[in-house]
């Protein structure tokens, strides 16, 4: 008996394309990395790009033969040329969704409106709680009881687009700033990949400025993993 097929029956599953922003160490870029290595999110990695010269998540891209691009800001006359520069690189490569790693830019909002729904970001607290720079120290420093980390959508306001994730971690009293970075880090490492994962699979999206997880409205405050 011969077994004949229809072309339309096939279901092809083609990995998806993942751009990664960063400007520093990368270690949540080697999270995504070692995630896309093991099949964890089915998904390549198609281009890092790095405004920091030396970034070592540069490295990180080359030992696991990832296309790395290096682009300075500062031989660019306004942010919007540097924006429309890594745009350019971006419509090459045509990702998925773009992940902000560790990118320290603030982003124009040409970037951010190309790139809605489909651009993410990992910021180092408990959002709307310490936006921007140094947020381990202040938070210590206020005495909060806990902090931790929010992955959310990127929109024109800095920190500020729709949250898909939070997680807390609890402040000790003898908690440095570095300790508490460390702390945070491991759960960043954690929860990126899974978050990642989610939209690869087109199950988390941006809908009319809302997160939606399986077409149900996410909490304001973001999903549960
Ligand atoms: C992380 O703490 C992340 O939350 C913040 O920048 C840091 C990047 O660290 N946006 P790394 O370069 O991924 O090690």
């Amino acid at each position: 008996m011969s077994t004949s097929f229809k072309f339309d029956e096939v279901k092809v599953y083609k990995r998806k394309k993942i751009a990664v922003l960063v400007s520093g160490n990368g270690s949540n870029l080697q999270s995504i990395i070692d995630a896309c290595n093991s099949d964890q999110i089915f998904a390549n990695i198609c281009i890092v790009v790095s405004n920091v010269k030396n970034a070592y998540a540069i490295d990180r891209a080359q030992k696991n033969n990832i296309a790395s691009i290096f682009i300075d800001h500062k031989c660019f006359k306004s942010r919007e040329e540097f924006d429309q520069k890594i745009l350019d690189i971006l419509r090459e490569t045509n990702p998925d969704l773009v992940v902000l790693a560790g990118f320290m830019r603030i982003l124009s909002p040409i970037f951010v409106k190309e790139l809605q729904g489909k651009l993410i970001n990992i910021h180092p607290s408990l959002l709307p709680k310490y936006k921007g720079l140094n947020t381990h120290e202040r938070a210590i420093n206020n005495r909060e009881e806990e902090s931790g980390l929010t992955i959310h959508f990127v929109t024109e306001e800095l920190d500020g687009g729709p949250i898909i994730y939070q997680k807390k971690v609890k402040i000790e009293k003898d908690d440095t700033s570095e300790s508490l970075k460390n702390k945070v880090m491991v759960k960043e490492h954690q929860a990126y990949p899974q978050i990642i994962n989610l939209f690869i699979k087109n199950r988390l999206k941006l809908i009319n400025g809302q997160v939606y997880l399986d077409d149900k409205k996410a909490p304001k405050f973001g999903i549960d993993l």
